[in-house]
């Protein structure tokens, strides 16, 4: 039996494309493992989101082939390598050259093959060219028409929580962002398909999903067969009746897309107890101006009355968000705004990016690019302020008792489980008798900068 070690960078969405290359495998033969020493064929699933992330691939190619005995040495031999992800689809062929390049125009023992983004489907036939000896070769192709999105049970990243794709790909063409050039344009899941997997789920005992993609309110699927019994403002919110009608334990949608948030989605969240109280919602920037740089399709007024709606819900809903710095042309004017509208927003937590220039996009091409000091600058000061409304956004759980999902033991502590409340903060806490995949009571005892520390009786 051939073994496959698989390496996933990066979004939500390689996960789960992982989660499926994994289940496809191991449904026709293959074994997964644990340790890339192990394994003859090695997977890597790239994400362009990281900086420099193709030299960043070409030093792990690198790793993996000086950790492998050398062939011929008789100790089993150097694994296939093969790239799968965003990098693979972008970059392409390309690829194999650029190895050699980076490794002294020597490719063997380099890149062995590349399957494209959409392409994940069909990655058994692709190992087994690989180990008929076929090297240097490239699926960029399609999607097939009956890819299955299913994941079986035992390559799901958690046994307890489950992620299921409704959207692929991007249309919006932010003016920085390499995703719709990585994984084309939107396509959205049939709900009744979507209903279908969430059902299963539920019949396995998973408590919590995912509901994924890049911009999920932009779901707009080509018929509405199982949205016919729901209402909704937009297809999406017709989707979350949708699915908590299933009576999932818990249901979760990242990421949304401002532009498309429609007010009906807090509504939605309103009436349904199993619809979370988490929204994450990209601002990206509080100036008007750097917004319409970066093509973005929302004002910060906008925004803001998006907040103020999440925010007036009665079920307390925890926003997070991304927001770039140093976006070319960004003045400390412009960066202003954005701490101005950080103080406003209060997130419960936010990722900060310094703007990096990825190929293809208008963005690098723009002539006033900020310099790395002040962009490392406005990082650091935005950080400050974000930290205070995430610290206080934890503090204010200090003492109270919030629902968690026990998801997996916690990594520091043997003794304590580890798991996320409806808003979507981790909690560790003190065992007892409490089985991993319930959802208990936890008293909230500590806070820590990320985490919430806690007890149950159950
Ligand atoms: N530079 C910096 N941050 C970026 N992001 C996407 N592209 C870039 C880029 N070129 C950030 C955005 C997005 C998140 C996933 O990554 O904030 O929401
Ligand atoms: Fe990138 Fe913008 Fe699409 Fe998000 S909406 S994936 S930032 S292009």
């Amino acid at each position: 039996m051939k073994k496959v070690y698989l390496e996933t960078y990066g979004c939500q969405m390689n996960v789960s494309d992982s989660e499926r290359v994994a289940s496809q495998l191991v449904s026709n033969g293959f074994e997964i493992v644990a340790e890339q020493i192990d394994a003859d064929v090695v997977l890597l699933n790239t994400c362009s989101v990281r900086e420099k992330a193709e030299q960043k691939l070409y030093t792990r190619v690198g790793q993996i082939r000086a950790a492998a005995p050398p062939v011929g040495s008789g100790i089993g031999e150097t694994p296939i390598i093969g790239v799968m992800g965003c990098v693979a689809q972008l970059e392409g062929e390309t690829i194999f050259a650029r190895r050699a390049a980076a490794s002294g125009g020597n490719n063997n023992g380099g890149i062995d093959f590349i399957l494209g983004t959409k392409a994940v489907g069909r990655i058994v036939e692709t190992i087994e060219k690989a180990l008929d000896g076929r090297r240097n070769f490239a699926d960029l192709d399609k999607r097939e028409d009956d890819y299955d999105w299913s994941v079986s049970a035992a390559q799901r990243h958690s046994r307890h929580v489950a992620f299921v794709p409704i959207i692929e790909g991007c249309n919006k063409f932010c003016t920085y962002c390499i995703v719709p050039f990585a994984r084309g344009r939107e396509k959205s899941l049939p709900a009744a398909e979507i209903i279908r997997q969430i059902e299963l789920l539920k019949s396995q005992n998973v408590r919590e999903v995912h509901l994924i993609g890049q911009n999920v309110n932009s779901y707009r699927p080509t018929s509405d067969a199982g949205l016919e019994n729901f209402r909704g403002a937009t297809a999406f919110s017709c989707l979350l009746r949708a699915v908590a009608a299933t009576g999932i334990e818990r249901v979760k949608f990242t990421t949304s897309f401002p532009r498309d948030f429609h007010a009906d989605i807090v509504d939605a969240l309103d009436e349904h107890e199993n619809l979370c109280n988490w929204v994450h919602l990209p601002v990206q920037s509080g100036s008007n101006e750097v917004l319409k740089a970066m093509r973005r399709g929302h004002t910060i007024e906008s925004y803001l009355e998006k907040i103020d709606k999440i925010k007036s819900s009665a079920k307390s809903i925890a926003v997070t968000s991304d927001i770039i710095v140093g976006f070319p042309g960004e003045t400390d004017k412009n960066f202003e705004d954005t701490l101005k509208m950080a103080e406003y927003c209060r997130f419960d937590s936010a990722y900060i990016f310094k703007y990096s220039p990825r190929l293809e996009t208008l963005a690098a091409r723009m002539e006033n690019q900020t310099p790395e000091t002040v962009k490392t600058e406005r990082f650091l000061e935005l950080e400050k302020i974000v930290r205070q409304s995430q610290s206080a956004a934890l503090q204010k759980h200090l003492g109270a008792t919030l629902k968690v999902l026990a998801e997996r033991a916690s990594t520091k502590n043997i003794d304590e489980l580890s798991g996320h409340t409806t808003c979507h903060k981790i909690v560790n806490f003190k065992a007892a008798g409490t089985l991993p995949g319930s959802v208990v009571p936890v008293k909230i005892t500590a806070v820590k900068t990320n985490t919430l520390y806690g007890e149950t009786s159950e």
